[in-house]
């Protein structure tokens, strides 16, 4: 059994420290990166608050099929360019949305989702996947939620692919 459990609250650079390392010490060892992309989404899901969605997308012949995540159901295949998660695959760029209703072409999986941080994993100069975030909080994801979550794809990326 795993227990993991945030010790801070409130301050991001701390926050996400520790939850880069719960990831490191979760994934270490393991080369399946479907089942690293299952245990990072629950890390995530359950270090991070406000969100309403936390997952991945892989790059699987051509386009963005859905993979482990929390929350609820959500669209299964994204072809690159499209949405958020599409944008941030085909730029290889974190795509950072305050409003997600301002974004041209933003997908709407849950009605509830207002912002949206999407992280492209990029291994060998390839994007494989993406990590995408939703919250139902309107400007909930800031500089400091991309420089925490881009260290982590860094770090942790390749146990990823
Ligand atoms: N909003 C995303 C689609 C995926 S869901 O948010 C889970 C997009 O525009 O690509």
């Amino acid at each position: 059994m795993f227990d993991f459990t945030p010790s801070t609250q409130g301050d991001k650079p701390a926050l996400y420290a520790d939850l880069l390392s719960a990831a490191e010490a979760i994934t270490s060892g393991e080369p399946d990166a479907i089942a690293n992309m299952a245990n990072l989404a629950a890390l995530i899901w359950q270090y991070l608050p406000d969100l309403n969605w936390a997952g991945f997308y892989r790059r699987v012949d051509g386009e963005l099929l859905l993979g482990p995540f929390q929350g609820k159901p959500a669209c299964i295949r994204i072809a690159l360019g499209k949405g958020v998660c599409g944008t941030a695959a085909a730029t290889a760029q974190t795509q950072l949305v305050t409003d997600v209703h301002s974004f041209p072409g933003h997908i709407a999986c849950d009605a509830a989702s207002a912002s949206e941080i999407v992280v492209p994993i990029i291994v060998e100069g390839r994007v494989t996947a993406v990590l995408d975030l939703d919250s139902p909080s309107l400007g909930r994801f800031d500089a400091s939620d991309q420089q925490g979550l881009e260290a982590l794809i860094k770090r942790i990326g390749e146990r990823l692919a």
